[in-house]
């Protein structure tokens, strides 16, 4: 069986999916995103290639380019497209009937402003195209409105031409990040901030979650929505009931195995290897 492993830089949770891979004594092609040339018809020998690069346009494009040649890329570049846009993954959820925080998208700063006021305050502002919990800001007020989309119109590139606003959803001081694998939501955490942002990258605690019926089905309802494969969904708690926020598709988990108690890359190499199969 040949497995290919798309990656830049190792990080931590690309060691420990080496780790899983040699548990199962399987040596996966390493592919550096940082060397690999692609020249659209060469097809590499592999049955299928695990996706683990860094940047979203090197994966997204990389992926693309190596399904054009037929090989099978978990996950496939179609998920990688809807997930590294969060614009994309509302129109997604929503169309699979998945329910979100509510959402404006406008073009213009006076729309966007007009957008803001109807959905009422606080409300969060975010790039499109983004991870880590960077550039987002919660808005307040009028004043505090005026002033990012001032600044996001004239100091801001390109990807802030697009304004996506979200309502403010009250959760408490955590959300719930959840692990799907294939047809399994595998485990959860709960990832507690004193900050309104709870982000692991942003110093939020991760504690482990049991995976209730409500997490698992809402889980694998917003991974179908994008296409299914190896992601992580962000949930809010809202009331008794539960809101995906997004859905990310080079998922990090190596703050969550211990937490856990789920051995999250020995589950990834294992649907990887099974679809290789398949
Ligand atoms: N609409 C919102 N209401 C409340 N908190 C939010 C909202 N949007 C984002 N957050 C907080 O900010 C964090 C990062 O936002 P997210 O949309 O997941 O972007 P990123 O891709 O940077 O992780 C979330 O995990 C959550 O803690
Ligand atoms: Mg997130």
């Amino acid at each position: 069986m040949k497995i290919g492993l798309l990656h830049s830089l190792l990080r931590k949770d690309e060691k420990l999916l080496l780790e899983a891979f040699a548990r199962a004594r399987i040596e996966p092609v390493m592919l550096d995103d940082r060397r690999i040339i692609l020249d659209f018809t060469t097809r590499p020998d592999l049955d299928i290639l695990l996706e683990r690069s860094i940047n979203h346009s090197r994966a997204l494009h990389a992926l693309r380019l190596f399904e054009s040649v037929g090989v099978r890329c978990v996950n496939n570049s179609e998920v990688a497209r809807i997930c590294g846009d969060k614009l994309l993954t509302s129109v997604a959820l929503c169309e699979h009937g998945v329910p979100q925080p509510e959402v404006r998208v406008a073009f213009t700063e006076a729309s966007a402003l007009e957008a803001i006021e109807e959905l009422g305050y606080p409300v969060v502002l975010k790039p499109a195209v983004g991870s880590w919990g960077r550039l987002l800001s919660k808005i307040n007020d009028r004043d505090a409105a005026e002033t990012v989309l001032e600044h996001k119109t004239v100091l801001g590139s390109y990807h802030h031409s697009v304004f996506y606003i979200q309502q403010y959803v009250e959760k408490h001081g955590r959300d719930i990040r959840s692990f799907v694998v294939g047809d399994e939501c595998i485990a959860a955490i709960y990832r507690d901030s004193d900050h309104w942002i709870t982000n692991t990258a942003r110093g939020a605690r991760a504690s482990k979650c049991p995976v209730s019926n409500a997490i698992a089905e809402l889980s694998l309802a917003a991974a179908a929505a994008v296409g299914g494969g190896i992601v992580a969904v962000d949930l809010f708690e809202n009331g008794d009931g539960l809101l995906v926020n997004e859905v990310n598709y080079t998922m990090e988990f190596k703050n969550s195995i211990d937490t856990t108690g789920v051995d999250i890359p020995d589950k990834i190499v294992a649907h990887v290897a099974r679809e290789a199969r398949a």
